[in-house]
This record gives C-alpha cells, sequence and structure tokens, in this order.
C-alpha cells in the first residue's frame, strides 16, 4: 500500500511548480490502475470537525441512522430519511452534499488526468459496524471480492472510490489478496469467462441492447449490460462462493487508522471489510480513455486473456 506524502505534492503546487505537479499527479494515477492503494493518514481535503461529529452523534444518540445514507450529486438527492427531525435530515444532506463537493475538488487536482473524463457517482456515509453483519453471502463485505453495480454498467469503465474513516478511535481493518491478473489466470475460465466471450457483440446482445431504452422505462434494468458488466457482476458473486479463494488464498491484511483516508480502485482490487464503523465514501467511474496505463485496466487484463472485445 502506497503512503502518499501530500506535503510534498501541495508544496509543489504552491510554489507553482506546475510540471512536477502534473508529474505527480500522472504517478499517483499510474499506482492506483498498478492495483495499489494511495492512502492518507490525514483527509486531505476540508470535512469539518463539526459535520463529522454530527455524522458520529447521529449513531450514538439512537436516532434512524441505522444504515448506509446515501447521496447522488448529479440529482443532489440524498435517499431516505434517514434523521428524525427535518432539520437534521437538511443537515446531512448538506453535509453529505459538502462532503462530495470537497472529495470531487481535492481529486479533480490530486488526479489531474482524470478530472476532465470521469463521471460523478454516488456518496455514502456507512455508519454500522462491518464486523458480524448478519447478511446474505453476495452481500458480505468480509468476503474478499473487487466490486461490479448491478444496477448502473460501466462498460468497463472504472469504479474508483475514496474513502475516509471518520471513527474518532477504531481503525478500519481491511483484508486483501494478489492482484487481479493473477485472479484472471487462476480463476477466470472456470468462472465462465470463455462463455461471456462467446456472447460479446452476438445478434441476442444486439437484440437487448436496442431493446434496453424502453424495458427501462417499464422496470426492467440491465439489458444495456456489456459483457464484460455481466461477466464482472457474475466474478464478484463467484469469487464470494469461492471456498478456495476465501481461506486458501494467502492474505494480507490492511489497517486505515481513525481520521485516514484512502483511494483504490475497487474493481480491480480485491478487498474484505473485516471491522470498522462510521465511514464516508465517494464514488467515482472513470472511463478506460482516461487511463495512464489502460492495458492494465480489468477489462484488457480481461480481453486479453480470452482473446475477445468485451464492450461493443
Ligand atoms: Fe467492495
Amino acid at each position: 500500500m502506497a503512503k502518499v506524502d501530500v506535503t510534498e505534492y501541495r508544496a509543489k503546487q504552491q510554489w507553482g511548480d506546475a510540471a512536477r505537479a502534473d508529474e505527480l499527479s500522472r504517478k499517483y494515477c499510474q499506482y492506483l490502475e498498478d492495483g495499489e492503494i494511495l492512502a492518507f493518514e490525514a483527509t486531505p481535503f476540508e470535512f469539518s470537525k463539526d459535520d463529522r461529529e454530527f455524522l458520529l452523534s447521529q449513531k450514538q444518540s439512537g436516532l434512524k441512522v441505522h444504515k448506509n445514507v446515501s447521496y447522488r450529486p448529479s440529482q443532489d438527492l440524498l435517499r431516505g430519511d434517514a434523521c428524525e427531525t427535518p432539520e437534521d435530515n437538511q443537515r446531512l444532506h448538506d453535509i453529505m452534499r459538502r462532503y462530495s463537493k470537497e472529495v470531487t475538488r481535492f481529486l479533480s487536482v490530486f488526479l489531474a488526468p482524470y478530472a476532465k473524463h470521469w463521471a460523478l457517482d454516488f456518496a455514502s456515509y456507512r455508519p454500522l459496524e462491518e464486523k458480524g453483519r448478519d447478511l446474505p453471502a453476495h452481500k458480505r463485505n468480509d468476503l474478499m471480492h473487487v466490486d461490479a453495480f448491478p444496477s448502473r454498467p460501466t462498460h468497463g469503465g472504472r469504479i474508483l472510490r475514496v474513502f475516509t474513516n471518520i471513527n474518532p478511535t477504531r481503525p478500519r481493518i481491511w483484508e486483501t489478496t494478489d492482484k487481479f491478473p493473477l485472479l484472471v489466470k487462476t480463476f477466470a475460465d472456470d468462472a465462465g469467462l470463455p462463455r461471456f466471450a462467446r456472447e460479446s457483440g452476438s445478434a441476442g446482445e444486439k437484440i437487448k441492447k436496442a431493446f434496453a431504452p424502453v424495458m427501462r422505462a417499464v422496470g426492467v434494468k440491465g439489458l444495456d449490460r456489456s459483457a464484460y458488466d455481466r461477466f464482472m457482476l457474475h466474478f464478484h458473486d463467484y469469487l464470494k462462493d469461492s471456498n478456495d479463494y476465501q481461506t486458501k488464498w494467502a492474505k494480507t491484511r490492511l489497517e486505515f487508522p481513525a481520521g485516514s483516508t484512502w483511494m483504490v480502485y475497487t474493481d480491480q482490487v480485491p478487498h474484505a471489510a473485516i471491522s470498522g464503523q462510521f465511514m464516508t465514501e465517494q464514488t467515482f467511474i472513470i472511463p478506460v480513455k482516461a487511463m495512464v496505463t489502460p492495458e492494465r485496466c480489468p477489462l484488457r487484463v480481461l480481453e486479453k486473456h480470452c482473446g475477445k472485445a468485451l464492450v461493443g
């Protein structure tokens, strides 16, 4: 896991050393695309103590924040009335809006090569303790997996997530394993990649895509998923179901201290959230064309493995 010295980066910007700042940005993109996690001991963007304390207090005072809170920046929409009073709901909404804007502002400089290309996805606040959650296997966060979105196909676009552990005292604990290319080499064929590759670009896929907008209007989603999206969704479940992968692969424990921030391509880096409570997260979808090293992205790794384009 690469630890980032933000001081150095900020100093280069401050001194007007634009070329060096740009070079550093590209280096950080490269780290991420290589499957590294960039971690900051202190949160590198504005996230006030008041805002954090309000989020923490909602759980501690036993109010309704008992599940994840989701915020959609493009619509400025907070899902669900998480707090007990309209005033508190409004404040929660303001905090999530501010948080999302600050993360985005920071990233647009820190990862400048991506900024013109990304689609801003959802932000969330996760107040639940990860350890011991009672969830169905495919929804469990403590089983090793890579991310794929059932309702928002990316067509090869990358899932970049920025996390902040706002817990005042306890770390968030993750585990990870060997990197994506080894996962593909070991499991992709058994997980059915050749079948997904055969379907890619087929007449059946084209018909589904043609009807996707009409069907979406009547509530049937997902017909416009590419073979890549379908495989990644399946791979997510396959890995969680694989006893071999879950129990026999060597795991590395990662500890994200209270107050720290980290960012990672979760569609590429295997991860399991073992314990931790109170975390915020903002997701960005980054298209393959914005990659500094596109050959390393999951889409290209899978295409190379099966010898077929997976996005039509
Ligand atoms: Fe995940």
